[in-house]
């Protein structure tokens, strides 16, 4: 694509994440030009995503630290791309891929490779003289003018927070707008009335890992009662209101289950979900979600059901998926060879889109491409585990998904890429494109 990129050098370092645990950081050389990108980490990590590289060391950062990462990318990749030209992403991510040599990138580290491959696509939208946004819009062959409707996990649970609440994450989805920019202020406003809402109720305004409120509901350790997730869902409800804004038309609700977190197979093989205090089996987890769907303006549901549930995956799609939109995280890892698997039986019908699940840029956006193709909708998303990188942001607009998720209203590592949308919507000027509520048909 357009001018060929000769590396001049690749240097790879520890920085850190979010939650005080090392990352990798890239940094590429092109003449005078230079591009730097930091991966981001999970913590609810799907079985499928690529290897992302610790060292294991108990004595560096509780085990967690990089530095191996850090030697493949200076030590191998480095020697590998240094005084050669690229002409196209794809060509560098195939390179590396090879090099790596295994299937869910252990040698390396997909934490090692994505960098390189972020950085890249940095300096080449650098050196062609466009934005990233643009840059990855030329790649995908796509318009590049979509700014997202921001999923806000305005209250957090699951392996984010330590309040009990099993599911991971609630979110509000201001859809209802005409512009990004409105809709992401409504949001914000809701989040600051829910914090006013808790305070009354003496319930703790801190917050978990998305930036989102985690007060623990109820007195003493332990999981949450029956009811607890409900009340959660009443008190944003009551915050939607009280910031003067209608659920169900304006502002709609979405989860993050994360369920696998809280599923295990019994005795007979059969998946069953610890929930308030009772074993749930996938039939009436889904049931469950049916009710809800019918009481609360809720239109999206990520991992309602375990990564290994794919029978309970399937009838869920056929009892709910004509309702709402069902993501595919954990289930999916944004591998296209589970995407394709997922299409094929016809399960969920919307992918959670994040690039250290996969590892490199381009099976990123062909994970995108495959998904919009089958009409599934595509949801880009941040980690728990965040940095100051804002790439995702350029990401869901270049490749015109239409849905962000990148946390609440606190914590500059989830704000900073909202930051980024504004920006964007105000270089796109009258071009910028805001699909609001249509951003979830299929
Ligand atoms: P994770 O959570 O980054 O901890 O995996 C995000 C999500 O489950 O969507
Ligand atoms: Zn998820």
């Amino acid at each position: 694509m357009k001018n060929p990129i000769k590396i001049d050098h690749c240097i790879a370092s520890e920085v850190i994440d979010s939650r005080g645990f090392p990352t990798v950081e890239v940094t590429l050389h092109s003449q005078h030009y230079s591009a730097s990108a930091i991966v981001p980490s999970g913590a609810s990590t799907g079985e499928g995503e690529a290897l992302e590289l610790r060292d294991n060391d108990a004595k560096r950062y509780m085990g967690k630290g990089v530095l191996q990462a850090v030697s493949h990318v200076n030590k191998e990749i480095a020697p590998a791309i240094v005084g050669k030209e690229f002409v196209m992403q794809s060509i560098l991510d195939d390179l590396m891929i090879k090099l790596d040599g295994t299937e869910n990138k252990s040698k390396f580290g997909a934490n090692a490779i994505l960098a390189v491959s972020m950085a890249f696509s940095r300096l080449q939208a650098q050196i062609n003289g466009q934005k990233l946004y643009q840059g990855l819009a030329s790649q995908f062959s796509s318009q590049g003018i979509t700014l997202p409707v921001p999923m806000m996990n305005i209250f957090n649970g699951g392996k984010h927070a330590d309040n009990g609440i099993a599911i991971q994450e609630f979110m509000i989805i201001p859809s209802g707008f005409d512009r990004f920019s409105d809709a992401l202020r409504a949001g914000i406003e809701v989040f600051h009335h829910l914090k006013k809402i808790l305070h009354k109720k003496d319930l703790t305004t801190a917050v978990g890992d998305e930036g989102g409120f985690a007060p623990r509901l109820e007195p003493g350790v332990g999981e949450a009662g029956p009811g607890s997730h409900e009340r959660v869902i009443v008190m944003i409800l009551d915050a939607i209101m009280a910031a003067g804004y209608k659920a169900g038309s304006q502002i709609f609700l979405g989860l993050d289950c994360a369920s696998s977190e809280f599923s295990k197979k019994n005795s007979q093989g059969k998946v069953e979900y610890a929930f308030e205090g009772s074993q749930l089996s996938s039939d009436e987890m889904t049931a469950l979600y049916g009710k809800w769907i019918n009481n609360y303006p809720i239109i999206s549901i990520e991992d309602g059901l375990a990564e290994h549930d794919w029978d309970g995956w399937k009838a869920m799609t056929t009892k709910l998926g004509k309702q709402i939109q069902l993501v595919g995280d954990d289930l999916f890892v944004t591998n296209p060879q589970y995407i394709k698997k997922g299409i094929e039986m016809g399960v969920g019908n919307s992918v959670l889109i994040k690039l250290n699940q996969i590892g490199s840029v381009t099976e990123t956006l062909e994970a995108i491409r495959l998904a919009h193709h089958a009409n599934y909708t595509t949801v880009v998303s941040h980690r728990s585990g965040e940095t100051e990188d804002t790439f995702i942001a350029d990401l869901v607009v270049g490749s015109d998904a239409g849905q962000i998720k990148t946390g609440s209203a606190s914590r500059t590592d989830r704000v900073s890429k909202y930051n980024q949308l504004l920006r964007i919507e105000a270089a796109l000027g009258a071009k910028a494109q805001f699909k609001g509520k249509a951003a979830f048909k299929r």
